[in-house]
């Protein structure tokens, strides 16, 4: 149940109304006597119930004086506040006032090469991806830069308040490398994998179905399971893959069931027409994957937007996750995404930015874009239901909702602390909020990385602002 929020104080009252202020994270108050003990204070926010199945307004529990305790890297109590502070007197405590703590967001679908050309104008899928998107990627064959741009990614989404991600990475094995190990090195959850591609790309782009089983299966062997690593066996998508590559990438994961599978699926028309052609005796796009080993309840299948009745029924069957992109459905022209039908007939299904297709590394952003999106389709979506898609959502489809992506004693302490009046714009509205979800949508659909006082990720403060 949600608790009742008390009126907000007023603008003057709140440090982020001053016009451009940016605002600064709070200091600890006492220094604790335990270094490896930390208690943040703040509204909490934590969901209960499922927002799609249950009433949206109801799902999650918010404590207006809550505190989330941490240990070792770790939650290991969430409650209330005076009280978790009488009971860890020892803990340093940090007081984010009238700040809303809740699990860092998870961005179950991206392209961290496309870290650099995000925001390409005027161009559909096909066009998009040779224009470029496959010219920046092939600068990944030089390692360096290679690890340049994924320190530059994670600190972007640190700096908005994402805490894990599923990237795709380029046909080189040094991109899924330098991912891993920059994510390693800040004791981040990842999931991520080689991209394979052998045909229909740049020559220096393609691999063969060998190479990228080969790569592949090196890669698994050095990551997966190490640390927070997770390996997702990465076709690209059917256009630039053979069947024989295909094929390839099934026999990988069959021999390897605990890694993720992750690729795309019925994005543009143009491109499903062109899937046509290319698999000709396939039913439909899903068949591509289907017939060779790869639909399964932990494979993602980004964007998912035109699907034909018998992939929404094998999709359902299979437990396979649908991933929303809104923000890219929209740039690059792709569709309306129908998030109340594919809920309403019980798939599984996580939100994304798809950067650089997307125009944004905001999962605030994000959200506001499945909001219109709903709202175009004529069923738009409760703040509650985007704030859980963005949290609980996709740990789930990511198979890490044990982990990460709610507040509860023994999860990852990985969170995101967010300034509900981080603009004099939002101030303004958020002052005249009957309750919190109203309170909590302006930012939603007007916020950005200001509005993201801290990120936590394993338990250290990663203070993204400051990038
Ligand atoms: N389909 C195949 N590759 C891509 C990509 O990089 N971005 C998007 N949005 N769709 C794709
Ligand atoms: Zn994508």
């Amino acid at each position: 149940m949600s608790t009742p929020t008390p009126p907000p104080p007023p603008l003057s009252a709140r440090p982020s109304a001053a016009p451009q202020s940016a605002v600064t994270a709070p200091k600890a108050q006492n220094t604790g006597t335990d270094p490896t003990s930390r208690l943040l204070l703040g509204r909490t926010l934590r969901f209960e119930h499922h927002p799609f199945h249950d009433a949206p307004e109801t799902a999650a529990q918010i404590n207006t004086a809550g505190g989330v305790l941490i240990q070792s890297g770790r939650i290991a109590a969430v409650g209330d506040g005076a009280a978790l502070r009488a009971a860890h007197p020892q803990a340093e405590l940090i007081d984010y006032g009238q700040g809303v703590i809740m699990a860092g967001f998870v961005d179950a679908h991206v392209h961290f090469p496309q870290t650099a050309m995000i925001a390409s104008w005027g161009k559909r899928l096909i066009d998009w991806l040779n224009t470029y998107t496959f010219p920046e990627e092939m600068r990944f064959a030089d390692p360096a830069y290679a690890n340049e741009i994924a320190a530059r990614y994670l600190d972007l989404t640190a700096a908005h308040g994402t805490t894990t991600v599923a990237s795709f990475c380029t046909s080189h094995p040094a991109s899924a490398e330098a991912l891993f190990a920059q994510a390693g090195a800040r004791g981040q959850a990842v999931v991520a994998g080689k991209t394979a591609m052998d045909r229909n790309a740049p020559e220096d782009l393609r691999d063969t179905p060998q190479r990228a089983y080969d790569e592949s299966k090196a890669l698994i062997g050095k990551w997966h399971g190490r640390g927070r690593a997770v390996y997702a066996i990465t076709p690209r998508f059917s256009p630039t893959s053979t069947p024989a590559q295909l094929e390839a990438m099934g026999a990988l994961w069959a021999e390897h069931p605990t890694c993720l599978m992750q690729t795309h699926l019925s994005e543009q028309l143009d491109e499903i027409a062109w899937v046509r052609e290319l698999y000709p005796s396939a039913r439909d796009y899903l068949d591509t994957y289907e017939t060779h080993g790869l639909l399964g309840a932990r494979g993602l299948y980004g964007h998912a937007i035109h699907l034909e009745p018998r992939e929404r029924a094998r999709l359902r069957e299979a437990g396979g996750a649908l991933v929303h992109c809104p923000t890219s459905n929209t740039f690059i022209g792709s569709g309306l995404f129908d998030m109340a039908g594919l809920m309403a007939e019980g798939q599984r299904i996580g939100l994304a930015t798809d950067t650089g297709g997307g125009s944004s590394f905001s999962m605030l952003r994000t959200m506001a874009a499945a909001y219109e999106i709903g709202q175009l389709r004529g069923t738009p979506l409760h703040a509650a239901q985007l704030m859980w898609l963005a949290t609980c959502g996709s740990a789930e489809v990511l198979h890490l909702g044990g982990e990460i992506g709610n507040l509860a004693a023994g999860m990852a302490a990985d969170l995101v602390v967010l300034d509900l009046a981080s603009t004099p714009a939002i101030a303004q509205r958020a002052a005249q909020a009957d309750e919190i979800w109203e309170e909590i949508f302006a930012t939603i659909m007007m916020g950005d990385d200001r509005a993201v006082t801290d990120t936590w990720i394993n338990g250290q403060r990663v203070n993204g602002n400051a990038v």
